[in-house]
């Protein structure tokens, strides 16, 4: 018998809203400054409101953090410091009683150096099991001109081991050295850990650096075919024992070299889009749909099982390796103008700062991330806006505590602000004063508000996970539009024009939309119909930053709202006829029309 997941469709991924976080910046419970499960348990109310389905969790194992957790001294333990493994599992239950999937990771590229396995290495004689763990060798010349992928902190990607009297092989920091995948008892361990998880009900798994597993000479030692050949090995296993569960690839390469990593639907059922993350920004700060469309036309097609993570930020820095050098240049100097932003290969920061906190780019940037194929994931503290802070080391600058309020640590804490294990941001602008969940829960007109609701609308409809992509090109391009359309099993269709501005101007553009001749575009949020479509170019004009979701409807439909009014609306319709479409074309909150869980 197969242990099936909490959800009941196999394909759920794809209807996923996922939303990343940090146990540890979440919600500390015990005032010890770190937060912990009990924290987050008290937080998955606030989860569900948002109307996220999925949380992925980074790494909460034992770890000595030298790399915020991807350093993993067991694989199956929770790290003392969030709690124990019995609140895992409260929480666990406690979100899938919510509805919503859990996502955590599965690092088997590396492990950490206090890994008793490593310990045993070092120990172990030459060429025995134990020794081969890890990827050891008597020269660091080997695998000669593998990049390094950590520019700022290493050298080589070998270092000595004094005790073991020979290098060590590792893609990432020095204290995490590789697991070697042509050791049959490596395998065996990655799929115990799997299965530990997995029976225990976790729903998907984010493979860690896929792209590095096997190692062979003369090559660049990324997506080697017997990586592939481990990954489907770990595919099947899951898919022999487990049902509704997913494995999510963290690949970060060109999209033709990681098609490989959905293989013929036999490896992940999904895989990150790094390189379109980039060009969203890009194409807003060159007010031009280029670097968008240009990624999507190289972006191949994937088998109907599998699935895009698209993303703005997550918890690394905003990776520019996936870009030309041109492009790279160019972001550094549009997004980084302060070098203590930049880091290795990409820049460290929050959305918001990145747009200088102005709301109209964050919205568009969460209408393209809501609106493209594949499924959404959130960083935890950008449904608020929260900021950064770029004088922390490493990556730490985008994992500060979470900001719920405005009492002492946000909120986040009871213990002395010099315990917690960041500090909070504290700036005028970005700080908990001023950005927190109450104060935006509060205030109607906020970006929490406005997150949630189009988290809803986006719900509504299968067409944003499921449907195709087609973009129009008319003659302005400033302006990005494109059509997603899916065809339910029922017989059912959704048909969506999408279109952005990414202009700091107000721009105008002719769609061509002959092929949708005589329906009617109704704009989602207000639910407001638009002039029909004709055989003429469809005309549309665009505040500065605007988008707008058309869904198309045949003429005799439009518009039905999604849902039926309250009976106080219907009485308030009833009195004020004229004031209707106004009301609803103006006003930007939709809870009432999409919220109550329309599912
Ligand atoms: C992944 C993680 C990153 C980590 C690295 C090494 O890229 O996202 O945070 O540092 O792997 O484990
Ligand atoms: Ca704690």
């Amino acid at each position: 018998m197969k242990k099936a997941g909490s959800a009941t469709d196999p394909l759920w991924y794809k209807d996923a809203v996922i939303y990343e976080l940090h146990v540890r910046a979440f919600q500390d419970s015990n005032g010890d400054g770190i937060g912990d499960f009990p924290g987050l348990m008290s937080r998955l109310d606030y989860l569900q409101d948002l109307g996220v389905t999925c949380i992925w969790l980074l790494p909460f194992f034992p770890s000595p953090l030298r790399d915020d957790g991807y350093d993993i001294a067991n694989y199956n333990d929770v790290n003392p410091s969030y709690g124990t493994l019995n609140d895992f599992k409260l929480v666990l239950d406690a979100a899938h009683q919510r509805n919503m999937q859990v996502l955590i990771e599965l690092v088997i590229n590396h492990t950490s150096d206090q890994h008793p396995w490593f310990q045993a290495a070092r120990l172990a004689p030459p060429g025995s099991p134990e020794r081969n763990m890890y990827v050891w060798s008597d020269t660091d010349k080997l695998y000669e001109g593998v990049r390094i992928i950590f520019t700022d902190t290493e050298k080589s990607n070998w270092t000595w081991d004094e005790v073991a009297k020979q290098y060590y092989w590792h893609r990432f920091f020095s204290h995490q050295p590789d697991l070697n995948f042509d050791n049959p008892r490596v395998m065996e361990e990655v799929l115990n850990a799997m299965r530990f998880w997995m029976d225990m009900g976790v729903d998907g798994l984010r493979l860690d650096a896929i792209p590095y597993l096997v190692e062979r000479d003369g090559t660049s030692c990324e997506n080697v075919p017997e990586t592939h050949v481990k990954i489907k090995e770990i595919r099947a296993v899951m898919d022999a024992e487990y049902s509704n569960r997913l494995v999510l690839a963290e690949a970060n390469m060109w999209p033709a070299d990681v098609r490989p990593y959905f293989g013929d639907g036999d490896e992940c059922q999904m895989a990150f889009h790094f390189p379109l993350m980039p060009r969203m920004y890009m194409a807003l700060r060159q007010e031009d749909r280029l670097p968008i469309t240009d990624i999507m036309a190289q972006t191949p097609d994937i088998p109907p099982s599998c699935q895009w993570g698209i993303f703005l930020r997550n918890h690394d820095e905003l990776t520019l390796e996936m870009v030309t050098d041109d492009e790279r240049d160019y972001m550094y100097y549009a997004y980084s103008a302060d070098p203590r932003m930049r880091i290795n290969v990409g820049i460290r920061r929050r959305l918001a700062p990145l747009v200088d906190n102005n709301r109209r780019r964050i919205e568009l940037l969460n209408s393209l991330l809501l609106s493209f194929p594949g499924t959404p994931i959130m960083y935890y503290g950008d449904e608020i806006g929260m900021g950064d802070n770029i004088y922390l080391g490493d990556r730490n600058g985008v994992r500060t505590p979470m900001q719920w309020n405005s009492d002492r640590n946000a909120g986040f804490s009871t213990a002395v602000p010099a315990r917690l294990y960041f500090p909070v941001i504290l700036d005028p602008i970005y700080g908990y004063q001023a950005i927190n969940v109450e104060a935006q829960l509060s205030d109607q007109s906020s970006l929490l508000h406005w997150t949630r609701n189009m988290i809803a609308l986006r719900k509504l409809f299968q067409v944003f996970g499921r449907g195709t992509l087609e973009f129009l090109s008319p003659a302005n391009r400033k302006v990005l539009a494109y059509i997603r359309h899916y065809e339910g099993p029922d017989g059912h269709s959704e048909t969506v024009l999408c279109v952005a501005n990414l202009s700091r101007f107000a721009q105008a553009a002719l769609l061509d939309l002959k092929q949708y001749e005589s329906m009617v575009p109704v704009e989602m949020l207000g639910y407001v119909p638009f002039p029909p479509i004709t055989d003429q170019p469809y005309a549309i004009t665009l505040n500065p930053y605007s988008f707008f979701w058309l869904e198309l409807q045949p003429a005799m439909e439009a518009p039905q709202p999604p849902i039926p009014i309250s009976d106080e609306e219907a009485a308030e319709i009833a009195l004020h006829p004229i004031d209707v479409p106004q009301t609803a074309a103006t006003q930007p909150d939709v809870s009432r029309a999409v919220v109550p869980d329309a599912s």
